[in-house]
């Protein structure tokens, strides 16, 4: 097998913000967290505005964008005002993802099999902007085979699923979820496209998870931010980053 891919790891610093607007104050600061979770070795910062915007904001995103040294990955849902604060933003990436204003976080992936006229100009605007566009989907063929026909450059993989039933030891769910990640990364590789993944995902999980080769990027937020108020942000990145290459290592082939 040739050498797998390096394997990023992408902190998403979106609790940061929910703890500060907790007290409606200036701290924590998220631009502070993602800055130090670079120094401990992120390759990126991921951030999601969302349309309540209960954590982070539109000075976030800003700021985010010009104090940062490492990509700035924002996620958004596809609305028109979304497109427009991400045009003038300009982050490195854009992360779309399906968005509901009664749900505690993101449950489900983007149906773009079912919303592909939609979403088809959003993806190619974005494109057009030299902004690469990721798709939090399912790991379902239909929305894989769907997201490189729209060319979307890059997926990531909704494992929050697999992630609750791992974490509740419900075995047999945690195999079937799992069966199905794995087979989505080989497929969205054999498709031509970057395969990320993320939610839900603590030092076991992403462990696990490293060691599918197709898997290029992490994103990791809600476990490193509440891990860091034990053991400090830079510790919890690099934790995270030894689990990661711990897993990466199981890869025949890795160095
Ligand atoms: N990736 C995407 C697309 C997400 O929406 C989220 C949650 O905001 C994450 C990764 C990170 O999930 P968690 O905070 O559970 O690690």
């Amino acid at each position: 097998m040739s050498k797998p891919l390096p394997l990023r790891l992408g902190v998403n610093v979106d609790h940061v913000a929910t703890l500060r607007n907790a007290r409606a104050g200036a701290r924590p600061d998220p631009v502070r967290a993602a800055l130090a979770a670079i120094e401990a070795g992120a390759d990126g910062i991921t951030a999601h505005l969302r349309e309540d915007r209960r954590h982070i904001r539109d000075e976030d995103m800003t700021r985010l964008k010009a104090e940062i040294s490492k990509p700035l990955n924002f996620e958004m849902a596809a609305t028109d005002d979304m497109l427009r604060i991400s045009l003038a933003t300009k982050p490195h990436a854009v992360c779309l993802v399906p968005e509901r204003r009664e749900e505690l976080t993101t449950e489900g992936g983007l149906d773009v099999a079912g919303q592909h006229n939609v979403l088809k100009p959003f993806i190619a605007r974005l494109n057009d902007a030299g902004i690469r566009v990721s798709l939090f989907i399912a790991a379902d063929p239909r929305q894989i085979e769907m997201a490189a026909k729209l060319q979307a450059p890059v997926i990531e993989i909704h494992t929050g699923a697999w992630c609750d039933a791992v974490v509740d030891g419900h075995t047999a769910k945690a195999d079937a979820e799992w069966r199905r990640i794995a087979e989505g990364a080989r497929l969205g590789r054999a498709a031509g496209l970057e395969v990320h993944a993320g939610h839900g995902l603590d030092y076991a999980t992403a462990e696990t998870i490293a060691a599918l080769p197709e898997i290029a990027e992490l994103n990791i937020g809600y476990f490193m931010v509440g891990e860091a108020i034990f053991v400090g942000l830079g510790e919890t990145v690099r934790q995270m980053r030894a689990a990661m290459t711990r897993g990466r290592s199981k890869v025949e082939g890795a160095a």
